[in-house]
């Protein structure tokens, strides 16, 4: 038996104890049962399984109700206006991915699947829907994708690339349509144990170029006054044969200096996330947003402007020398990283190409959604027992979204949050993170919700921004928004065993 088939079964079984409960109270159990008159009064407990069973089977696809509350006769009348919902909202789309991909002109290498149909070729016949560079047809749109500074090219600036006919905007910034980060887990064993430290010096320097946007070489000078021994790998400031493997010998250190040429928010480069690997604590010149790139509470120093450089150097003294300071700046290498960290790694879980496709697609779907055909969808349902909104919601990273109902009288963040949970859990739903994350920070298969919130958000909104404040907004949302279309970060419930069990590897 596979896994997912037995978590199923321990759905179900869950759910029967959740039915089974209010039913196994006395007189009324064999009320009901006599009730129902299909059953054999002189039948055993199996007989109620299995009617209980095929009840569940009936409601499978309207799983969400059985834990919306309720519970009695009238919930015939919610069902039917969800089973009525589901067929007269159900309009097809004239733009079918998967028979029609989505045409990109330009070039992709290095991906290979995506949750909407998506191809990349110079087309010669076909006009594309987007392509790299300024295209030529207004009808497609254009793309800048850049993974420079914005201190160093002005032009990857998100308004002055608007400015200059580009709608769809792919740099480093959170904020641009599609961002293009350095991060990955793919790419940086993130979660590496913490290798001994052996080098005197307090801190390695890969920094190549003494000239930059921003005062990374004072702050150099700084430290080096200040008594802070550097071993600088890099042209500037060299005292160290430069010709060595980056990676290998920043593990040898207890910080290393992350200094990026220019101090521009979300710009956060190798640097950083070696020094993540190589449990080295990066000190940083750079991204003014720095913080929230942190995996854990004092996990990072950051030098935000030169006055801050006395403060940083004590620090870093301070923690060369005292283990269990050291220790408690790595405590998560041995926790596991803030949720925060992994909702912001887990979206380079999907390749930038798969998310241009989804940014596309999405918006191809968004421009059929203002035609009549869908203004004209029923979206809510109203009865005795009041209304059910229907709504739509997707994983981030996916195409594909999945039906929710909402019963007005709870139409609540936790009645939301439940929907989604148990709507996904009823088609074992594996995120998209799922094989990428490393494995001590996967998790068991609960999931739980961890963020929800719009279609069409930029990943900046959508992680730090955002937020149903509650209920109330919750409500006037949906009521404002018929058939409204959500997007969820889904998180393992909890880690199976404890990420240094893990890593229990022997010190060197
Ligand atoms: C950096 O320096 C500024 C100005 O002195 C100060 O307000 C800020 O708290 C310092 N930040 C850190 C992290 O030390
Ligand atoms: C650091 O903390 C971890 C987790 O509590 C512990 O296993 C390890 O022995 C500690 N190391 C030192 C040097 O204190
Ligand atoms: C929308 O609904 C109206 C009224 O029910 C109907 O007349 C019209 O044909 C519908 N339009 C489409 C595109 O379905
Ligand atoms: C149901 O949807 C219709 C059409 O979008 C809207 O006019 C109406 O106000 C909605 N009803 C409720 C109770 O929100």
């Amino acid at each position: 038996m596979n896994g997912s088939h037995s978590q199923a079964q321990a759905v179900i079984r869950r759910r029967l104890c959740a039915w089974l409960l209010p039913l196994l109270v006395g007189v009324a159990f064999l009320g009901e049962i006599a009730f129902l008159g299909r059953i054999d009064m002189s039948k055993n407990a199996a007989a109620v399984e299995s009617w209980t069973t095929s009840f569940y089977r009936r409601s499978i696809n309207s799983v969400p109700d059985v834990l919306l509350g309720g519970g009695d006769d009238d919930d015939d009348e919610i069902r039917q206006c969800e089973e009525r919902l589901e067929r007269e909202d159900a309009v097809h789309y004239d733009r079918d991915f998967e028979r029609d991909p989505v045409l990109v002109g330009g070039n992709s290498k290095d991906w290979n699947k995506c949750s909407v149909g998506c191809e990349f070729r110079i087309p010669a016949s076909k006009t594309p829907d987007a392509t790299f560079g300024i295209a030529p047809d207004p009808s497609i749109e254009s793309i800048l994708r850049s993974m420079e500074s914005s201190h160093y090219y002005s032009w990857n600036n998100i308004n002055a690339a608007r400015g200059r006919g580009y709608q769809i905007v792919m740099t480093t910034s959170l904020s641009s349509d599609v961002p293009v980060g350095y991060f990955s887990w793919a790419e940086y064993d993130i979660m590496a144990p913490v290798p001994p430290k052996t080098e005197e010096a307090l801190a390695a320097a890969f920094i190549s170029n003494c000239g930059a946007h921003n005062f990374r070489l004072q702050a150099l000078d700084m430290l080096e006054s200040l008594d802070v021994k550097i071993d600088s790998y890099g042209s500037c400031h060299r005292n160290r044969e430069g010709k060595v493997d980056k990676v290998e010998t920043l593990k040898r250190y207890k910080f290393s200096l992350a200094f990026e040429n220019s101090n521009e928010e979300d710009y956060v480069t190798e640097k950083f996330f070696q020094s993540l690997v190589t449990g080295a604590i990066p000190v940083v010149v750079g991204a003014p947003n720095i913080q929230e790139f942190s995996p854990g509470e004092g996990a990072i120093l950051h030098i935000k402007e030169l006055d801050n450089v006395t403060s940083v150097a004590r620090t870093m003294k301070h923690i060369a020398s005292n283990p269990d300071a050291f220790n408690q700046s790595l405590r998560w290498k041995y926790d596991g990283p803030s949720d925060s960290f992994k909702a912001l790694i887990d979206m380079a879980a999907v390749h930038s190409s798969c998310r241009l496709c989804i940014h596309i697609a999405t918006k191809i779907h968004e421009k059929e959604e203002r035609t009549p055909k869908f203004t004209n969808r029923t979206c809510n349902c109203s009865s005795k027992k009041g209304t059910v909104y229907h709504l739509f919601v997707r994983e981030r990273g996916r195409f594909k979204t999945e039906s929710i109902y909402l019963r007005s009288n709870k139409l609540s963040l936790e009645a939301l949050e439940s929907a989604v949970h148990a709507t996904f859990r009823s088609i074992n739903h594996v995120p998209v993170w799922k094989d990428e994350r490393p494995s001590s920070i996967r998790g068991g298969d609960e999931l739980k919700v961890y963020k929800i919130y719009p279609v069409g958000l930029t990943e900046r909104e959508a992680l730090y921004k955002f937020k149903f404040s509650d209920d109330a907004e919750l409500a006037i949302y949906i009521k404002d928004h018929p058939c409204a279309k959500l997007e969820a970060d889904l998180f393992e419930l909890a880690m199976v065993k404890h990420v240094a069990e893990a890593h229990n590897s022997p010190p060197v």
